[in-house]
C-alpha cells in the first residue's frame, strides 16, 4: 500500500515536472538560434533594433546570437560566416553594404539557412527569403510634403532656396528615400518656387557615404560658403537623423538660429532622441518615425514561420527587386513627427518617456 503511494507520488511529480518545462515554453514554442546581424551601434535605432528582435524571439523561445559590424563591410561578413559556422538556424541582417553579402548567403543556402532581410534590401542574391522593412518612398513623400506644406509651395508660396541630401549609395533605401521626396520636390524645382542654388539635384552629387553626419556637415560647411554668403538657405532635405545633426550644426556655425536668422527647415528620419530633443530645441524641424518594435515584430514573425515550414504574411510582391529576384516584403508605415505631434506618437505609444530628451 504504501509502495503503491509511492509510485503513485513519483508518478504525479513526474507529470509536475513535464508540465512545467512545458510551461516554461508556454509564452512560445520556437526552438533553435537566430543569428541578428546588424550595421552599427552609432546609431541609436539600430541597438533598438537588436534589442527588440533579442527580447521577442527569447519570448517565442528562440535563443539569439546578435552582432554589430560597426559600419565595416568586412567586420559583417566575418560575423556572419561565423554564425554560419556555428550553426545558426536563421539570419536576421540589417546589410552594411548591400551588395557586399552575394558570397556568403550562398555559404547561408548550402546550410539551408534562411535569410529575412531587415529594414535595408541585401541585393544581388537569390537567397533572401524574406524582406521586413518599412515602405521607403512613403518616407520619402512624407519628407518632401512635409517641406512642401512647411513653405506653402502648394499655396504658390516662393521662391525658396533649398539644398538636398541624400543616403549612402550602397544602400538600397536611400534611392527610395530621395526618390519618394523628389516625386513632390521636383515639380517645384522645375517652376522655379524651389532654387538649388548649388546646382546639385543627382543623386549621386548628394548622397553621404555610410549616413555619416560629419561627411553631410562637410559638405554642408561647402555648400554656404560656396552658394550661401549672400543668399539664405529656406530648406534643406535630410534622410536621416543622424545627417540632419550634422548639417544643422554646420548652419549653426555660421549663425542660422539666431538674430534674425532662422533655421531652414531641416528634415530627418528615424526619431532618435537628439534629433528629437534638437525638435524640441526648435533646431530641426522634422523626423521620421519607423517604430522597431513593430518592425522587429515583423522579423520575428517571419523567421518564426519559416523555421515552422509556413508561409509568413507579405503585403508586397512587387518593389523590391534586388537584381535577381522580386523579394517578397512586408512593408510598414512610417509616420512624420514634428512639434505637434512628437509627444502623441513617441511618448504615447510608450517608445519614449518625456525625461528621455532632456539632455
Ligand atoms: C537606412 C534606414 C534609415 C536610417 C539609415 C541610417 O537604411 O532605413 O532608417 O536608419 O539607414 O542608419
Amino acid at each position: 500500500m504504501k509502495k503503491k503511494w509511492l509510485w503513485g507520488s513519483i508518478l504525479y511529480l513526474t507529470v509536475l515536472v513535464l508540465t512545467a518545462c512545458g510551461g516554461e515554453g508556454a509564452s512560445g514554442d520556437g526552438s533553435g538560434t537566430v543569428g541578428i546581424s546588424m550595421p552599427t551601434q552609432s546609431s541609436e535605432r539600430w541597438i533598438a533594433d537588436g534589442n527588440n528582435m533579442v527580447e521577442q524571439f527569447e519570448a517565442l523561445g528562440y535563443e539569439t546570437n546578435l552582432q554589430y559590424g560597426e559600419d565595416v563591410i568586412e567586420n559583417q561578413i566575418d560575423q556572419i560566416e561565423n554564425m554560419i559556422t556555428r550553426g545558426v538556424d536563421a539570419l536576421v541582417i540589417a546589410a552594411i553594404d548591400g551588395e557586399s553579402l552575394t558570397e556568403v548567403l550562398e555559404l547561408a543556402h548550402s546550410m539551408e539557412i534562411p535569410v529575412i532581410s531587415y529594414d535595408r534590401l541585401i541585393r544581388n542574391s537569390e537567397h533572401v527569403s524574406y524582406y521586413a522593412t518599412f515602405d521607403n518612398y512613403q518616407v520619402g513623400v512624407l519628407k518632401g510634403e512635409y517641406i512642401e506644406g512647411y513653405l506653402g509651395l502648394d499655396e504658390g508660396e516662393g521662391p525658396f532656396n533649398i539644398e538636398l541630401f541624400a543616403g549612402s549609395p550602397d544602400d538600397n533605401n536611400a534611392y527610395f528615400f530621395f526618390d519618394g521626396a523628389m516625386s513632390v520636390l521636383q515639380p517645384y524645382i522645375d517652376n522655379g518656387q524651389l532654387v538649388v542654388q548649388s546646382g546639385q539635384t543627382d543623386f549621386q552629387q548628394v548622397a553621404t557615404l555610410r549616413w555619416d553626419g560629419s561627411l553631410a556637415q562637410e559638405r554642408m560647411d561647402n555648400l554656404l560658403s560656396g552658394f550661401y554668403t549672400d543668399k539664405t538657405l529656406d530648406a534643406v532635405l535630410s534622410p536621416y537623423d543622424g545627417i540632419s545633426i550634422g548639417i544643422i550644426s554646420s548652419l549653426k556655425g555660421v549663425g542660422y538660429g539666431s538674430g534674425d536668422l532662422p533655421m531652414p527647415v531641416v528634415t530627418g528620419q528615424d526619431a532618435e532622441r537628439p534629433s528629437i530633443a534638437s525638435i524640441i530645441a526648435g533646431e530641426q524641424t522634422q523626423t521620421i518615425f519607423k517604430d522597431t518594435r513593430e518592425l522587429a515584430g515583423k522579423a520575428v514573425e517571419m523567421v518564426d514561420a519559416v523555421l515552422k515550414g509556413e508561409e509568413p504574411e507579405v503585403n508586397d510582391t512587387e518593389t523590391y527587386e534586388n537584381g535577381v529576384k522580386v523579394v517578397p516584403s512586408y512593408l510598414l508605415e512610417p509616420i512624420s513627427v514634428d512639434i505637434n505631434n512628437y509627444k502623441e506618437v513617441l511618448v504615447g505609444s510608450g517608445y519614449y518617456d518625456e525625461s528621455d530628451f532632456e539632455e
